[in-house]
């Protein structure tokens, strides 16, 4: 039974803020459902839902756009000069180091589905490799594991999951057996989540007893690592460095000597990793400086005059795209929770699926209402210091995004074969190419043979002489 009472605060709290809807089946559902969905509504967010409503649902704010925004400093991929090369050398030592020592965690977001590939479940389960078939989540564990053993270290493997995918993802971990990880060392934990609402700004249902909430966005990731416990069990394992990475992009080097120790030498918070965009409105995030701070600004949110804007030289100025790549410090994300800390709401009018007042079950054809997110580069300007390195597309930034076209699996798989025939032709072997240069072979190179590109001239005695036509697995 619920206790009135209950029931007459919450009906009390929902008429004060207009979302009365909530309790429109109250008379159709059973005990335990009721005492669900009044666990669901005391869960809300109710200090924020009406400026939520008036601010970002019933209107879309303008781009909050400040003014005079200038291009950040960066690292290039290649040091220019002496004394920076000196400085990569040291960056080096100190990331391997660290790795070395087990103070480098690795941490995926994968709270998104693959809907947009039309891929039915946690995108993190999507065959990606060219030969083996091998899924996301197996090629990043592979890495992990090369790595442990490379540097005789344990690196613990954090994944962020959603309420979309949570049991699907433990459950997919579990028949592949932590892909040959220790399961100790691999810690899922789900993100929150946020309301969805209509265009008028009603909470929608999206059952009876059950309230439309979607993943709060990867900026969730920042609470999410505190409040599940995964930050104290970093802090028990003397993790100090969070390798931060999406689920989408099999190209990851996540754990990179250069990119953490030039993080540590420069006594940064939280860093980034970038890549020249490939043209003026590529759909990737900007790193600009306002007011003195680093900030990302989403493609969508970039004006077109800055996006376009053009050096002497024609280089863009705004060319450092984002590619969702951050070390972010453990103790960062625990300042940031200790003292209380929100980033910014953004909106998202999307098709989202609901019950409508006669308790009809609705998948709306087009745009229904708004969903809420947070960005996790919109901690950058709450760091005190970050670095930027620049990094190679080609070797680090493969996303899959699409069902076809750009950032589709097609290209993702092709980037792979193209990543690993670049490492073999730099070691000296001969690679056979098509009439357009790409290559007249499929390869694939297993993290356990070749982390890294430098990995490769060690194992020349392995790789077979390749023929045009070829399908070579390396591992
Ligand atoms: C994102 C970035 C963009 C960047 C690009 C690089 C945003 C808003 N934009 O674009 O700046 O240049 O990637 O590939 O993020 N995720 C969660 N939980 C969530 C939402 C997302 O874990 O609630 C994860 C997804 O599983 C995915 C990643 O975050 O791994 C990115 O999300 P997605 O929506 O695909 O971002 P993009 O718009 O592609």
């Amino acid at each position: 039974m619920v206790a009135r009472k209950s029931l007459q605060s919450t009906e009390k709290l929902l008429k004060e803020h207009s979302q009365s809807q909530l309790l429109a089946f109250w008379d159709d559902i059973g005990p335990d459902q009721r005492r669900d969905l009044l666990g669901w509504i005391e869960g809300l967010s109710w200090a924020d839902i009406d400026y939520w409503v008036a601010d970002l649902v019933k209107k879309a704010p303008a781009p909050d756009i400040p003014a005079g925004l200038d291009p950040p400093p960066f690292y290039p991929a290649k040091p220019h000069d002496e004394p920076q090369r000196a400085k990569y050398a040291q960056a080096v030592e100190v990331g391997t180091e660290l790795i070395s020592a087990g103070k480098v965690a690795a941490f995926v977001v994968a709270g998104g589905q693959g809907t947009r590939l039309g891929f039915p479940g946690p995108k993190g389960d999507l065959p990606i490799s060219p030969l083996k078939n091998k899924t996301l989540f197996q090629i990043f564990a592979e890495q992990i594991r090369a790595v442990c053993e490379r540097f005789r270290a344990v690196c613990p493997w954090y994944v962020m999951t959603s309420p979309l995918n949570h049991d699907q993802t433990t459950e997919i971990f579990r028949e592949n057996h932590y892909y040959g990880l220790d399961s100790g060392d691999v810690f899922l934990f789900q993100q929150g989540t946020l309301p969805n609402f209509d265009f008028e700004g009603r909470i929608l249902l999206e059952k009876k007893d059950e309230i439309a909430c979607s993943p709060d966005g990867h900026g969730g990731s920042l609470k999410a690592l505190y409040e599940s416990g995964a930050i104290d069990d970093m802090q028990r394992r003397g993790v100090e460095y969070i390798s931060y990475w999406q689920v989408d992009n099999p190209l990851i080097n996540i754990f990179d000597p250069l990119f953490i120790g030039l993080h540590v030498l420069d006594k940064a918070q939280m860093s980034s990793k970038t890549i020249e965009k490939s043209g003026p409105f590529e759909k990737v995030g900007n790193f600009c400086i306002a007011d003195g701070k680093l900030n990302v600004i989403e493609y969508s949110d970039l004006p077109d005059e800055l996006a376009e804007k053009r050096n002497p030289d024609g280089s863009l100025v705004f060319k450092l795209g984002s590619i969702a790549i951050h070390i972010i410090n453990r103790t960062f994300v625990e300042k940031l929770n200790e003292k209380g800390f929100a980033l910014p709401i953004h909106r998202a009018v999307k098709k989202i699926p609901y019950i409508d007042a006669q308790g009809n079950s609705i998948k709306p054809e087009k745009p229904n209402g708004i969903k809420l997110e947070t960005f996790v580069f919109d901690a950058l300007p709450l760091a005190s210091t970050s670095i930027i390195l620049e990094t190679i597309r080609s070797e680090e930034f493969a996303p899959t995004k699409n069902a076809t076209g750009i950032d589709s699996v097609e290209t993702t798989k092709q980037m792979m074969i193209d990543r690993a025939a670049d490492w073999l032709e730099s070691a000296g072997l001969e690679i056979p190419r098509k009439a357009d240069d790409s290559p007249d072979c499929i390869i694939e190179i297993a993290p356990g043979f070749a982390l890294w590109k430098e990995d490769v001239p060690a194992k020349l005695d392995k790789i077979p002489p390749i023929k045009p036509g070829d399908k070579i697995y390396l591992a």
